[in-house]
C-alpha cells in the first residue's frame, strides 16, 4: 500500500513594539513574536486529483478561493510552479489561534505556516531567506507595499529590529515589566491606513516625514530603554508614539479612547500596534499582576481579548543570538 504523504507548518502571532508606519519609509521598528498565539498548517496527500483548502474563511478548491484569500493562493500556486508540483493532490487545513485583520500579523503568519507546511510536504530545503522572500509575496498582494516587518517576526522566534532591506536582527528584550496587549474589538484597517500615511507623504510631504522620522528617532529611543532595563522611559516612548501616529492619521476615537483608559488606570504607557484604526493596542505594565488587573478593567471599557506578554525572560539562547543578523551582516 503508497503511504501517503503529510507535512506540516507552525507560526505565531506578532507584535510591533514601536516604529509601524515608519518602517514602511525606512525607519527603524521593533517587533516581538507572541509564540502562544499559534497558527498551522497541515497538509495531507490525497488521490483525487484536487487541491483543496479548509480554513475559517473557505472551504473548497483552490481554484475557486475567493479574493480575499488571493495572497495566500498566488503564494500556494507560486511554490508549486517554482517546484514543478502543480499537479499535485492534496488537502491543506489551516487553524488559527490569531484573530484576523487586529495588527497581529494573522496574514504573514499564515504565509510562513503554509509555506513551512509545503516545503515540509515535499521535503524540500528552506533556507531563512526563501521564507521570507516568500511570505512577502503573498504580503504584497494584501497590503500592496508591506515593509516585511510582519514576515519577519512570524518566521522569527526572537524579537527583531528591523530597517527595510537594510538591517534585520534579533534584539534580546529583558526589561522588568509585562506588556498588555488588547483587542478593541474593531477590526483594523492597515491597508487603508498604509495608503492614507501614502496620500498624506504626497499631500505634506514635510509635516508628514517630520512624523516619520521622530517614530524612528522613537525606536532608537526604545531600543535604549529595552537595553538599560528602563520601563519608565520605554512607557514615555511608547506615549510619545502614540501622539504621532494619531498626528499620521492613523488611530481612531476608540483606540484613542481604551489607550487614555488605560493610561488613568496606571499604564506606564500606551499605543496602538500595527496598523491601526482599529484592531490592537499594547499598554506596558510595571509587572504580570498589573498587567491582568489592568486587563479585567479594561474588558469592562469594551476591550474583546486581552493577551500578556512578559518583557523580562530573555532566555540564554536569545542573549546568545543578540544581535544576530538574520540575513545579512551586523549594521553597527
Ligand atoms: O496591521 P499589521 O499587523 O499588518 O501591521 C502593519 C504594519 C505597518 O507598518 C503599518 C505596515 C508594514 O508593512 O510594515
Amino acid at each position: 500500500m503508497k503511504v501517503m504523504r503529510s507535512g506540516n507548518g507552525v507560526s505565531h502571532a506578532k507584535i510591533i513594539l514601536i516604529g509601524e508606519h515608519a518602517v514602511v519609509y525606512g525607519q527603524p521598528a521593533i517587533a516581538l513574536p507572541l509564540s502562544k498565539v499559534k497558527t498551522r498548517v497541515h497538509i495531507e496527500e490525497t488521490n483525487n486529483g484536487k487541491q483543496i483548502l479548509h480554513s475559517r474563511y473557505f472551504d473548497g478548491e483552490l481554484l475557486h478561493a475567493p479574493t480575499s484569500l488571493a495572497g495566500m493562493k498566488h503564494l500556494i500556486e507560486h511554490i508549486l510552479d517554482e517546484h514543478s508540483l502543480t499537479a499535485s493532490s492534496f488537502n491543506m487545513t489551516i487553524k488559527s489561534d490569531l484573530p484576523a485583520e487586529r495588527g497581529m500579523g494573522s496574514s504573514a503568519a499564515t504565509a510562513v505556516a503554509v509555506i513551512r507546511a509545503l516545503y515540509d510536504y515535499f521535503e524540500l530545503h528552506l533556507s531563512p531567506a526563501k521564507l521570507l522572500r516568500l511570505a512577502n509575496i503573498a504580503e504584497k498582494i494584501i497590503h500592496g507595499n508591506p515593509s516585511g516587518l510582519d514576515a519577519a517576526t512570524s518566521a522569527s522566534s526572537h524579537p527583531i529590529w528591523m530597517v527595510k532591506n537594510k538591517e534585520l536582527y534579533t534584539l534580546p528584550i529583558n526589561i522588568n515589566a509585562s506588556l498588555l496587549i488588547c483587542d478593541s474589538g474593531i477590526k483594523g484597517r492597515t491597508g487603508e491606513a498604509v495608503a492614507s500615511v501614502k496620500k498624506r507623504l504626497e499631500l505634506d510631504q514635510h509635516a508628514t516625514q517630520t512624523l516619520l522620522n521622530k517614530l524612528g528617532k522613537l525606536a532608537f529611543a526604545a531600543r535604549e530603554q529595552i537595553a538599560h532595563d528602563d520601563p519608565t522611559g520605554l512607557g514615555e516612548t511608547f506615549n510619545t508614539a502614540q501622539e504621532q501616529l494619531a498626528a499620521l492619521g492613523v488611530s481612531n476615537k476608540q483606540l484613542d479612547t481604551l489607550i487614555e483608559t488605560s493610561l488613568s488606570l496606571g499604564a506606564l504607557g500606551s499605543k496602538l500596534t500595527g496598523g491601526g484604526r482599529g484592531g490592537c493596542f499594547i499598554s506596558l505594565m510595571k509587572d504580570q499582576e498589573e498587567a491582568e488587573r489592568l486587563a479585567q478593567q479594561l474588558r469592562i471599557k469594551g476591550v474583546t481579548e486581552t493577551w500578556i506578554q512578559p518583557l523580562g525572560n530573555a532566555s540564554e539562547e536569545e542573549k546568545a543570538n543578540a544581535f544576530k543578523s538574520i540575513h545579512g551582516p551586523r549594521p553597527y
